[in-house]
């Protein structure tokens, strides 16, 4: 396999705690994905994304590290991973592992030092600063998960940053010895054999040195957080305390050490306004990341799923990346799964098939969260069972990101749909989900599960829509979706219907042949239209 096994490629994103839970403690570790990996191997994947599995206090379910080198006991043992890394690559599947490298947990041995005084070997690993005068926070930054970006230590008497909750403080990247430690962290990893990193909010390295005010946002409040609802941090504009221009060169060491182990990747998570934007400074050229992940298809709680956002994301990103390589996922353990944020309606599998026919349809490398293979909606959660600290802050205007979070089903007929043997998960398993639980779909040839098999082992035979351009059609219709993927040798044109009825369409293109897996067409197939029905789509071969 070449070392850009990932351009083009198809990676299936894990949540560890609700993925499975072998040893009945009502939490997925890692040992319940290795005895699952056959299940991720049958779709046809390239590679697994493992949300973070350290060692945490679990306030923010293992985005704060409390130990870099150490899985966590929940998740179980150094050695677990190893079998896991192991079997995954006799499987042919690449994993990559999530780093968090902008802030630790409050409890890692270096902010518990920091803490200390303003003295002490990491009294500068961190960002500590004075109040102001009145006893107020040094500056307006406000943190993504709700409340000033700044928490007061009594024992050390000053402020310390932090741009999610209090328990995650930032790293101080400026100070170089910061910087030096978090890559040993990170060769530790390569060194164990992994293929790679999830950069966590890879542009929040860096902050201000000067600590200076976030301007306020007087265009819009889209975009910040994902959310469609006014909080304070998405008034601002993150110039100071985020995407800074020393953030790029932090990224070129990442990428040094990368290249010291072949075959390796790196995606970055960026999140900002104008993230398209940074996307493009962040991976162009080959000193910086393989590629970006983009939350331009992932934004609201419901939206209507369009032809023009689509289009949108993928031309902004073609006009300000070039031939930067971008990632794409319509869902992730942050957002509303996107079976229930597309549909205002019921859910219905055509529609999670199409959103899986979409997605890898497109040009850049595809991310498949863990359950959209079963074409799970989004679970309602109720206040007393909510773990995510966010939504218990936010309820009861939104229920945070456990809807997108909660255990796998498996089993139909099992307890907890065949997740744990514990008297009770760490999240419910909703009565929707049994019913679309693995085992069950097995057994039916159009499942939203065959379906994906069917769809990634048939995208194999079709190098165009692995690395081939992309150019949009207009049909002056909203809920039409039609693209070209052409490489020299092939031209495939990509039609979705993205509405709940039937539509005939007249081809823009002269068909040779009509290559879809699915066979969704419906009525009489010529060379100038074709009948989708709803949620239909296909793909044909066309010459100019
Ligand atoms: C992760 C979130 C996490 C945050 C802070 C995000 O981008 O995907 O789950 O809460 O970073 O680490």
């Amino acid at each position: 396999m070449s070392n850009e096994w990932w351009r083009g490629g198809i990676f299936y994103q894990i949540y560890p705690r609700s993925f499975f839970d072998s040893n009945g403690d009502g939490i997925g570790d890692l040992y319940g994905i290795t005895t699952k990996l056959e299940h991720i191997a049958s779709l046809g994947v390239d590679a697994i994304w493992i949300s973070p599995f350290y060692k945490s206090p679990m306030i923010d379910f293992g985005y704060d590290v409390s130990d870099y080198r150490d899985v966590d006991p929940i998740f179980g043992v150094n050695e677990d991973f190893d079998a896991l890394l192991r079997k995954a690559h006799n499987l042919g599947l690449k994993i990559i592992v999530d780093m968090v490298l902008s802030h630790t947990s409050d409890k890692h041995p270096w902010f518990v030092e920091s803490r200390t005084g303003n003295t002490n070997a990491k009294a500068d690993w961190y960002i500590w600063a004075d109040p102001k005068p009145d006893g107020t926070p040094p500056n307006n930054w406000q943190s993504i998960f709700g409340g000033p970006s700044w928490t007061f230590d009594t024992r050390r008497g000053q402020y310390y940053m932090h741009n999610f909750f209090k328990e995650q403080p930032d790293l101080n990247y400026h100070n170089p010895a910061v910087q030096d430690a978090i890559l040993e962290e990170c060769r530790f990893w390569f060194e164990r054999g992994v293929d790679g990193f999830r950069l966590d909010t890879a542009n929040f390295y860096f902050h201000d040195k000067e600590l200076r005010d976030n301007p306020p946002k007087t265009d819009g409040i889209a975009g910040a957080t994902q959310l469609d609802f006014i909080e304070p941090y998405a008034m601002q504009r993150h110039v100071y305390d985020k995407t800074r221009p020393e953030n790029i060169e932090f990224i070129k060491r990442l990428r040094a050490l990368s290249n010291e182990y072949e075959g390796t990747m790196l995606l970055g998570e960026i999140g900002d306004d104008n993230g398209t934007e940074i996307s493009a400074l962040y991976s162009s050229g080959d000193d910086k990341l393989h590629t970006t992940y983009s939350f331009s298809l992932m934004h609201g709680r419901r939206t209507e799923l369009t032809a023009s956002l689509i289009r949108s994301a993928i031309e902004d990103h073609l006009a300000q990346q070039g031939n930067c390589w971008p990632s794409w996922a319509f869902s992730n353990h942050d957002v509303v799964r996107s079976a229930s944020r597309f549909n205002t309606k019921n859910t219905t599998p055509d529609l999670a098939k199409l959103i899986l026919a979409i997605l890898c349809s497109l040009r850049g490398t595809a991310f498949i969260y863990q359950g959209e293979e079963l074409g799970l909606p989004e679970a309602e959660i109720p206040f007393e069972r909510l773990q995510d600290p966010w939504g218990k802050y936010l309820w009861p205007e939104w229920q945070g990101r456990d809807g997108c979070r909660t255990p796998m089903p498996w089993h139909s007929d099992k307890k907890h749909a065949g997740f744990s043997a514990a008297k009770e998960t760490w999240l419910p398993v909703p009565d929707e989900h049994q019913g679309l639980a693995a085992d069950l779909q097995e057994h039916y040839g159009d499942s939203t599960l065959n379906f994906t098999r069917a769809l990634l082992k048939w995208r194999k035979n079709y190098p165009a829509l692995k690395s081939g351009d992309i150019a949009f059609h207009d049909f002056g219709d909203n809920a039409l979706l039609g693209f070209s993927r052409t490489t020299e040798s092939e031209k495939i044109f990509c039609l979705f219907n993205l509405s709940d009825a039937e539509k005939t369409v007249s081809l823009p293109v002269k068909m040779k042949k009509n290559i879809t897996l699915q066979g969704k067409q419906t009525g009489p197939i010529d060379h100038e239209q074709i009948t989708l029905p709803a949620f239909g789509f296909c793909h044909i071969s066309f010459t100019d």
